[in-house]
């Protein structure tokens, strides 16, 4: 059962790192809250966050990969190289590559930090071998395809590519790429890690948006702006945090205590992780308190009930948003 981790023949993994794999029976999903199991709590765990780039990492490391795609001989046949690359190049610039399923001016990498092999900042690495997997917002069993399919939908405000479109194709094979060496059904201990503890959950109506933006503007508007849309900083261009191009309210970081579990740990660049949760929530929901494109399929998801009690932007939850203020937001 130890050795349930299986490095891969022509794994990058097994040339650069050594993986430990552990059991870990009772500890499932880390600082994933228990009340909202995505998983069922049989997966075992993978140990070991060495393989990815870390969470202290600041803005003059954006750049830097652990597995790079561009690299020679990732792959032994030529397609697969090429699709592997084209994936990483959609993750980073889906504006050029896969412009027609695109709404917004985000990517991937904007939220999924060093394409997505940061520690605690949404990685990717192993998450292939994790699926199919029951979660709970689609109330059924979900495909790593569906998965992609949501942040197409929400994160990336545009359209789902078919499933044999290239670029499902591309992504699915640089994410796989990433999974190499993995045991499928395992669970790496870095997933899941982007969660706010629940006892150090703020109800959304005791947090207060002025002293949000405060914090926001001394901590984030360096970078992101004070009209949060991001500024150019050569080395990376953050993604417009509310507006017309920013992610949707269906998506993942319209939830206030969802990403107040990625801006904890991910951001500020400028020291990441030092932020208490309280800010961290303060932030997220002045963050959150603007308008920003409507998901239209709302009332469909979580289909099982017991919708989160953070969607500040579901009305099924908050028939009046609650933390938006009179003027509809500041743009
Ligand atoms: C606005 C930020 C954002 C953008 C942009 C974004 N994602 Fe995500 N992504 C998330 C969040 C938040 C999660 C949920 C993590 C969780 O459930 O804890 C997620 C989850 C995922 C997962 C599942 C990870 C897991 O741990 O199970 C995959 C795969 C994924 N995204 C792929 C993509 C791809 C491919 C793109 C670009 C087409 C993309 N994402 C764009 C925020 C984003
Ligand atoms: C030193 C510059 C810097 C600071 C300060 C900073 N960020 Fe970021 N942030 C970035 C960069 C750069 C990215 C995109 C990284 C990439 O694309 O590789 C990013 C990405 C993000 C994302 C992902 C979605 C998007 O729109 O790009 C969120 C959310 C975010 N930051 C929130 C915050 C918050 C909240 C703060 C303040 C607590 C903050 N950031 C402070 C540089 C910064």
């Amino acid at each position: 059962m130890i050795n349930a981790h299986r490095i891969g023949q022509n794994s990058i993994m097994e040339r650069r790192f050594s993986v430990l794999p552990f059991l870990v029976g009772a500890v499932l999903l880390g600082g994933c809250t228990p009340s909202e199991p995505e998983l069922p709590d049989t997966t075992p765990v993978v140990e070991d966050a060495m393989v990815l780039i870390p969470e202290t990492a600041t803005l003059e490391r954006v750049g830097e990969l652990i597995m790079d795609p561009m690299a020679d001989s990732i792959h032994p046949d030529p397609r697969m190289a090429e699709m592997i690359r084209l994936g990483f190049q959609i993750s980073q610039d889906p504006q050029t590559y896969a412009s027609e399923f695109v709404g917004n001016d985000l990517t991937c990498g904007n939220c999924h930090l060093n394409a997505g092999q940061r520690n605690r900042a949404l990685p990717l690495l192993g998450v292939a071998a994790t699926f199919p997997q029951y979660r709970r917002r689609d109330d059924r069993l979900v495909s790593l395809e569906d998965r992609i399919a949501g942040c197409f939908k929400r994160s990336m405000n545009g359209t789902v590519p078919p499933y044999d479109h290239p670029v499902m194709l591309a992504l699915d094979a640089y994410l796989n790429w990433l999974s190499e060496g993995f045991a499928m059904g395992e669970r790496p201990s870095w997933l899941g890690q982007n969660e706010l503890p629940v006892e150090s959950r703020i109800p959304i109506e005791a947090l207060d948006v002025d002293r949000g933006e405060d914090l926001y503007n001394l901590h984030c508007a360096p970078c992101h702006g004070l009209d949060g849309q991001g500024i150019n900083l050569i080395l990376a261009k953050p993604g417009p945090l509310w507006g017309p191009m920013s992610w949707n309210d269906g998506a993942g970081a319209a939830r206030v205590w969802k990403l107040a579990g990625y801006v904890k740990y991910a951001m500020p660049l400028t020291a990441p992780g030092t932020l208490t949760d309280e800010e961290a929530q303060l932030i997220s929901a002045y963050v959150n308190s603007h308008e920003r494109p409507a998901y239209p399929d709302k009332e469909s998801d979580f289909p099982g009930g017991n919708r989160p009690a953070d969607a500040v932007y579901d009305t099924l939850v908050f028939p009046v948003h609650p933390l938006m203020r009179g003027d509809g937001g500041r743009p």
